[in-house]
């Protein structure tokens, strides 16, 4: 999408116009002499359709009277005290959202605060921009359809590809200083879209390989990235995470990206997220229901790739390494066994009760070697872990476990000013408790109770006393309901929210 800034001055425009309407709120002035111009139609037709700026209301006027335009298109932007950050944002998806559901795809949008509310008119521009942007994303790159093909002897025309917009004037008072903004915010939003790539892709496409290759095409920003082939990883020790993918023909790899953005020296922030590129879950086989979902277990390790692409976007100002853990969990003659004993990366032996419970083993590997090898300052996983997770916070928080209150706090605010919400849940011994076992020192499953503080359980005897944070994404970051931001499968979430959490808390 080609977005350009324009003086706001250069109204009337020709083609579509869009602008954004408070509830009860007042037609900008642009809008006001436009109306004058055309004897009142603009307002007659607001209140023929009875709007009043609530949110999800719209007027859409074709060719208004005496004005050169094809079309006015005023959307609701509801609340003026909802409109925070995050509440822009949501406005400029909707704003999109409408725009393609007409099938527009070239607009100019008049992009200035409602009044009454405090906000410089760049940043209103930048936020709306950037929701605007968020959500005109398709993923239709395996979709063939020809525009409005005849369909052979039915003679019924195809279904035609969903839209997307093609180019944005987005008209303000200080287009330079506007275009500024969105330049800064530009590569957040990319970011986001190649997470909602990853996630979207089929497992057939996107296997443990083919994703670090994507990771390396990341140099080009400036990231330093590492992949950790099979070998390579044997002889590091990765035992926990080589049982997982030992039964699958497209072998593990650990992808390590690093961005140093920070002071010199400075122990970073590290992100690790579970990878899994395909969950069938191996000799403890998932049913067959559903089990196309799982090509979205590697939702976590999209989400640091992203985060990690975003802060070399930005140039941002903090050290910090992601480390993803990529395989895939196959049943074969080679696969591994319920009751298998393996040993992971950090010397403790695991036995492996159940192996669908395999983003643990994958996790523990990698938390370890992110703790002996980068000393970080903290840790933050991110993983499609469980399906209890699902059960407790259904799609509207991800789960959240901690050692560290102050690191709660900060993950939990990013989460309320980006809308990628996280609710921390308990951890304890008597939990710790439920994944001793007889032989080994742990087991990979707890009892059915709990089942996603566990699972967490079991991550924290991987990083000793080392600050550190897991989000629980199996209800947030796969099988999206539809936003004002996202429409499709994969939303790339958590991208924003450790964007959001490393630029209030990190840098500066
Ligand atoms: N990838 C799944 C968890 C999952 C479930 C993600 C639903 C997204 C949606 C994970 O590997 C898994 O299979 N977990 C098991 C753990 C159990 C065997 C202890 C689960 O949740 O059933
Ligand atoms: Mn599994
Ligand atoms: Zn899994």
């Amino acid at each position: 999408m080609k977005i350009t800034f324009s003086d706001r001055k250069e109204l009337p425009v020709e083609g579509c116009l869009v602008a954004a309407i408070a509830k009860d709120g007042k037609l900008p002035e642009e809008l006001r002499e436009m109306d004058e111009k055309g004897g009142g139609q603009i307002s007659r037709a607001m209140k023929a359709a009875s709007f009043d700026g609530a949110k999800g209301s719209v007027v859409d006027i074709p060719a208004p009277h005496g004005l050169e335009l094809d079309r006015l298109l005023l959307v609701g932007a509801g609340d003026v005290d909802d409109l925070d950050a995050w509440g822009i944002e949501c406005l400029g998806g909707r704003i999109a959202g409408t725009l393609m559901d007409r099938k527009v795809t070239e607009v100019s949008i008049l992009a200035m605060p409602p009044e009454g509310l405090e906000m410089p008119a760049t940043e209103w521009a930048m936020r709306i921009t950037s929701g605007m942007a968020l959500r005109n994303y398709v993923f239709d790159r395996y979709k063939s359809d020809k525009k409005g093909e005849e369909n052979g002897e039915s003679g019924k025309k195809k279904k035609e590809k969903k839209k997307k917009l093609s180019a944005v004037t987005v008209l303000v008072e200080e287009p330079q200083s506007a275009e500024k903004a969105w330049q800064e915010r530009a590569g957040l939003v990319a970011a986001v879209h190649m997470a909602r790539d990853l996630v979207n892709e089929p497992g057939n496409v996107l296997y443990p390989a083919e994703f670090a290759r994507r990771v390396k095409e990341l140099e080009n920003l400036g990231l330093e990235v590492e992949v950790l082939d099979e070998k390579k990883l044997e002889t590091l020790g990765f035992g926990a995470l080589l049982a997982v993918g030992q039964g699958s023909a497209n072998a593990p790899r650990v992808a390590v990206m690093k961005w140093n953005g920070g002071k010199e020296g400075k122990a970073p922030v590290a992100f690790v997220g579970k990878g899994v590129t395909f969950d069938s879950g191996g000799i403890s086989i998932k049913p067959s229901q559903g089990m196309e979902d799982m090509k979205g277990d590697m939702a976590g390790a999209a989400a640091v790739t992203g985060v990690m692409r975003a802060l070399a976007a930005r140039k941002a100002k903090v050290n910090a390494v992601g480390i993803i853990g990529l395989v895939e969990n196959m049943p074969d003659g080679r696969a591994q066994r319920p009751g298998d004993v393996v040993k992971s990366l950090s010397g403790q032996t695991i036995a492996v009760l159940n192996t669908d419970a395999e983003g643990r083993l994958v996790l523990a590997d990698c938390l370890t070697y992110a703790r002996d090898t980068f000393k970080p300052a903290l840790m933050i996983d991110l993983a499609t872990l469980t399906g209890a997770i699902l059960v407790a916070l259904g799609k509207e928080y991800a789960g959240l476990f901690s050692n560290d209150d102050d690191l709660s706090e900060a993950l939990r605010k990013a989460g309320e000013n980006t809308g990628e919400k996280v609710w921390r849940l308990p951890l304890g011994k008597a939990y710790d408790k439920l994944i001793d076992h007889e032989v080994a020192d742990m087991k990979n499953i707890g009892g059915r109770n709990a089942g996603s503080i566990t699972a967490a359980q079991f991550l924290k005897r991987f990083v000793e006393d080392t600050p550190w944070a897991h989000i629980d994404v199996a209800g947030t970051a796969m099988a999206a309901e539809k936003s004002d931001i996202n429409t499709s499968w994969g939303p790339g979430w958590g991208v924003r929210l450790l964007d959001a959490f490393v630029r209030d808390r990190e840098e500066g």
